[in-house]
């Protein structure tokens, strides 16, 4: 089999399997429940036609014609069992690449590495949900870095899918997932016949892998779980709260005091464990399991988003065991803008778009299906096409809260340094108690060298965030706010320009 382009089981599947009958849809919901209670994966409506493909794909390799013997097989199995492995390997999202996030890579060689260094012992890493490896290998490549040899340090990777942890076991990649490494980080890399190249031997001589279901009940043991540093980055997205929580206190018991917890750079553990400590270095942030800390300690604060978040992208579930949202037979705009955001969350902005704009068909007048479709664009750097989103909607509405701040934020990414500030003075105007929005304020100002205004600006957002005031507007407020950092940041702001002016 080859371990790169598509799976062995997307290969492997027969073309017939288009002519068999789909899932009906109390199908579906009993495929969902078993897929859930499997992997944890919250799938909603928006992912039914995947599930239903995935399924039928399956029942073609079975040479079963009907669902029902089909769920038969999967029940058969039971969870962990081999066919309800193969269905979720079908469904899991492998993205990664090696040295994602850099920011999280800068901040472990320069700070995390050489203190346990220091400190002495054995260095383990767990990487939680690792996929093909990338994430696996670049760890073992920053520990070599740092002077660690394969003696002091060891890192396990672990993932639910069969297939994925195939391919990082083989260490073989085709070049073009070697993009974007330095030409130092590329020696670590041995031709491996026509288009490969196979990670050296003295990098894989750090790693091991094995199978690992995150959500299993009851957990998992591991021979030894006193974990130095976890990583589990854009996993936990996929769970519902309670999954992710039942997760982080494990995290927690896991770790050794001190120990440092890496999560995706949208995910946060914010009202959802206790004992860690939020820490930052350059643009990267983690959380520190307490030194002392059991889990009655301080409570986790929130990650700080550097893009706009509006809500939630999964279901909320308060059941101790992960299981999957309703159907919604008949979608509400609120659940069409929720799907679009778990997708642009998982990083399928495609997907994600193609929803906005089907849901705007349905409802072309709804103001917030233009906003989401900005901000989508926004996110993804599209940004002529943000700022025509936005124009659209503040043309209607001129006095647009979350459209205004959104539009300044892309006329100031466009160098349109004056247009933006024009955006913010009226955003502020109606807004008072925006921190965010006086922040940005203060920087475009700045930009334009009115260090004045700019300055004025900075005392509001701290004096803003001094009284704990919070804007009216309910989509201004949903966004996600650190303010020891925008604290930080005006004040280092205030400090820099001050001097600049003096000088
Ligand atoms: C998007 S990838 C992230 C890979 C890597 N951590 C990164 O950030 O580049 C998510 C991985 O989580 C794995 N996963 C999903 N559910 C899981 C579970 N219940 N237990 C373990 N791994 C799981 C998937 O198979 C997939 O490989």
């Amino acid at each position: 089999m080859s371990p790169f382009g598509k799976s062995a089981v997307q290969t492997a599947v027969t073309s017939n399997w288009k002519n068999l009958t789909p899932p009906n849809h109390d199908e579906i919901e009993k495929l969902r429940k078993l897929v859930s209670r499997n992997t944890g994966l919250q799938s909603d409506g928006s992912r039914e036609s995947f599930l239903s493909a995935s399924v039928m794909r399956r029942m073609a390799k079975l040479n079963l014609n009907n669902v029902t013997d089909y769920i038969a097989r999967l029940r058969e199995s039971g969870v962990g069992g081999t066919e309800l492995q193969e269905l979720s390997n079908m469904l899991l999202v492998h993205k990664t690449s090696f040295f994602r996030d850099r920011p999280h890579f800068e901040l472990l060689e320069k700070r995390i590495l050489p203190e346990l260094a220091r400190k002495g012992g054995p260095i383990r890493i767990w990487s939680a949900g690792c996929s093909t490896g990338q994430e696996v290998y670049s760890l073992a490549l920053a520990l070599m870095r740092c002077g660690i040899s394969s003696e002091q340090a060891q890192i396990l990777g672990t993932d639910l899918s069969t297939v994925a942890l195939q391919e990082a076991q083989t260490a073989i990649f085709p070049n073009k997932k070697l993009i974007g490494l330095t030409e130092e980080e590329r020696r670590f890399f041995e031709p491996a016949g026509a288009g490969l190249h196979r990670i050296s031997r003295s990098l894989r001589r750090y790693v091991s892998f094995r199978r690992h279901n995150l959500v299993d009940v009851p957990y998992p043991r591991m021979d030894d779980e006193d974990w130095s540093i976890i990583f589990c980055r854009n996993v936990l997205i996929y769970f519902s709260r309670s999954t992710i929580r039942a997760i982080a206190k494990r995290f927690h018991r896991n770790l050794h005091p001190g120990g440092s917890l890496f999560l995706g750079a949208c995910e946060s553990l914010f009202q959802l464990s206790e004992g860690f400590s939020l820490e930052q270095g350059g643009e990267a942030f983690i959380y520190r399991r307490n030194e002392n800390g059991n889990s009655t300690q301080k409570r986790a604060v929130p990650a700080p988003r550097p893009r706009i978040e509006v809500r939630p992208s999964v279901t909320v579930k308060t059941t101790s065991h992960p299981s999957l949202p309703e159907l919604t037979p008949d979608p509400t705009l609120d659940s069409e803008i929720d799907k679009a955001e778990a997708f642009r969350q998982a990083g399928e902005m495609d997907n994600a778009n193609i929803l906005l704009l089907e849901a705007r068909e349905r409802w072309p007048s709804e103001h917030t299906i233009g906003i989401a479709l900005g901000r989508l664009a926004l996110d993804r750097g599209a940004l002529e096409e943000a700022r025509s989103w936005l124009t659209m909607i503040l043309e209607k509405d001129p006095l647009e809260p979350h459209a205004l701040f959104l539009a300044g934020l892309t006329l100031f990414q466009l160098g349109l340094d004056l247009d933006a500030a024009e955006h913010f003075r009226r955003l502020l105007y109606l807004e008072k108690n925006f921190s965010l929005g006086f922040y940005y304020q203060g920087l475009i100002i700045s930009r334009l060298g009115r260090e004045q205004v700019a300055q004025r600006a900075f005392r509001n957002a701290l004096s803003v965030m001094d009284r704990g005031l919070a804007p009216a507007h309910p989509e201004l407020a949903a966004l996600p706010l650190n303010c020891d950092l925008i604290k930080n940041a005006c004040r280092a702001k205030m400090t820099t320009d001050r001097s600049a002016a003096r000088r």
